[in-house]
């Protein structure tokens, strides 16, 4: 069985091939990031267009390097929400013409659950179920217990700002680029985390949910308190708001395992590329006897690779293809399903 992933929910326009027998034979990220740079984020119009511009072209380049025609394709698999409207749309309606000229069964594709089985792409795999997963993105901070494809059961989750959006939102207070991740990790490589005393929001409720407006608002009065916000102290201040992120993502998914009885532990999206939360994460997970699971890098932010794998594990479970479905913006991962 072959399936055809395609991503376009937010700023990169991806395409990817699963094979059941061989795993991921192509796959390519074409990325808007230089594009929406300039804006300070992404700029949903500018998003659509881009992608209307790269698909069409990409989908053909991804099956000529997987030496495939579309007679080899089984299903199409497209990531149908949550993520930008116009931007959903353009991967939606193009994977539906497709489908619909090639008699090929199309399926819509939940983008978070693609993240949340990309882990299952590296050569260590995912392990039995249940699991738990830390869902860490750009517009999602989720505990999910799973204990099946589409049986998820959210344990905790942000009541405010996602970890990613507290990155990027951080970023901007230090003059940073978007995406502001990748480059508060490596402005924080010279900066010593203790030089500010930053809040580990929600640490101590007796819950497994997290707030992090609040961290970003102290990372702006911390800035304003600096007489000399020069390189150094933006560094310092850029370690000690990874650090305290890492922190709480790290003691609440810890937490959350041993409240739900469960030894796997298994996190995914853009945030869990961070380093300083995959070390932290792995030493504390070893410290209480939890194994941990981490996507490769590539497989963190995203990619239709793991659309694609997911979309396989659904055709594979038989699931029926109804037509009544569209790009759906503020699709909800089902508790249950
Ligand atoms: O999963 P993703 O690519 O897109 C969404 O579904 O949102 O996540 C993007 C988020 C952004 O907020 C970005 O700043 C963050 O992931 N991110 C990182 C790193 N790489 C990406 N955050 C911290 N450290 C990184 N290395
Ligand atoms: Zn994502």
């Amino acid at each position: 069985m072959r399936i055809l992933g395609i991503e376009s929910s937010c700023d990169e326009t991806a395409v990817a091939i699963y094979d059941a027998e061989y795993g991921i034979i192509a796959e390519h990220i074409a990325s808007q990031i230089e594009t929406h740079a300039k804006f300070g984020g992404v700029v949903p119009e500018v998003a659509s267009r881009e992608h209307l511009k790269v698909l069409p072209a990409l989908v053909p380049q991804v099956l000529n390097e997987a030496d495939c025609d579309w007679k080899d394709i089984d299903g199409i698999a497209v990531t149908a929400g949550p993520g930008l409207m116009g931007a959903l749309l353009v991967g939606v309606t193009y994977a539906r013409s497709v489908g619909l000229v090639n008699s090929i069964p199309v399926l819509p594709i939940h983008h978070m659950e693609g993240h949340l089985f990309a882990p299952g792409l590296s050569d260590e795999g995912l392990p039995a179920f249940p699991f738990m997963s830390l869902l860490v993105s750009g517009g999602h901070t989720m505990l999910i217990r799973v204990d099946g494809l589409g049986q998820y059961q959210v344990v905790g989750q942000t009541i405010d700002d996602a970890a990613g959006e507290c990155f990027d939102k951080t970023a901007r207070v230090l003059g940073l680029p978007y995406p502001g991740g990748p480059e508060i990790a490596k402005l924080a490589l010279n900066g010593d985390a203790s030089v500010f005393n930053l809040p580990r929001p929600m640490l101590n409720k007796p819950n497994f949910n997290f707030s992090f407006s609040g961290l970003k608002t102290a990372v702006i009065y911390a800035a304003k308190g600096c007489a000399n916000f020069d390189t150094q102290t933006k560094a310092d201040l850029a370690a000690a708001t990874e650090l305290a992120i890492a922190d709480v993502l790290t003691k609440k998914s810890i937490n959350a395992c041993k409240a739900e009885n469960i030894n796997n532990l298994v996190i995914a999206g853009g945030v869990a590329a961070n380093r300083t939360l995959r070390t932290m994460l792995d030493k504390v997970s070893e410290q209480e006897g939890i194994k941990l699971y981490v996507p490769s890098l590539k497989y963190c932010t995203d990619n239709a690779s793991m659309i694609a794998y997911v979309g396989a594990m659904r055709f594979e479970r038989g699931q029926t293809i109804h037509n009544d479905w569209d790009a759906n913006p503020r699709w909800k991962l089902p508790e249950l399903s």
